[in-house]
């Protein structure tokens, strides 16, 4: 028997000035998306924001249903989106921001194994920016960092 551990690096930023003008930017916009949530049955909105290789921006919120499993999270919404409209661009980083918390927050499993399923199809790692009402961000260098000993594309061959 062997013993393994995992162990994962990321940065905390207590303040949004810390980030650079870019990711700063990314943030707000998400902010700004997650004031356009559909979230009447949890009052948890959330806001995404998604830079594509093109420099272009695209946001989504998550979209909730009085069949409360039918509801999507914000990511999924924006990543289903984007993918469906500009399968060719790359996904460069996402930024994520909750409106109705005060504590730190990260995506929900569904959410990581959907981001991890694009940064394995275009070979490269999708920046997670995890924004919350403190101020404070988490920056996160890939989903693969989120789900130790993941399931992608490669585990089916
Ligand atoms: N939610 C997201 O939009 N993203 C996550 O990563 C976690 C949860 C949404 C789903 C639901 O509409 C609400 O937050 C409460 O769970």
């Amino acid at each position: 028997m062997e013993k393994k551990t995992y162990q994962f690096e990321y940065q905390k930023f207590n303040d949004l000035n810390e980030l650079t003008d870019s990711d700063r930017k990314l943030v707000q916009i998400s902010k700004e998306a997650a004031e356009k949530a559909y979230a009447p049955y949890s009052n948890f909105r959330v806001g995404a924001a998604i830079l594509l290789e093109n420099g272009e921006i695209l946001t989504g919120s998550n979209q909730e249903n009085a069949s409360y499993p039918v509801g999507i999270c914000a990511e999924r919404t924006l990543l289903s989106y984007v993918h469906a409209n500009f399968p060719d661009l790359k996904k460069i980083k996402m930024a994520v921001s909750v409106l109705d918390t005060n504590k730190d927050v990260s995506p929900c499993g569904m959410c990581r194994q959907t981001i991890l399923e694009y940064e394995a199809l275009q070979n490269q790692s999708i920046e997670i920016l995890l924004h919350s009402t403190s101020g404070s961000v988490l920056s996160i260098s890939s989903a693969s960092a989120l789900l130790p000993l993941h399931f992608d594309n490669r585990s089916l061959s």
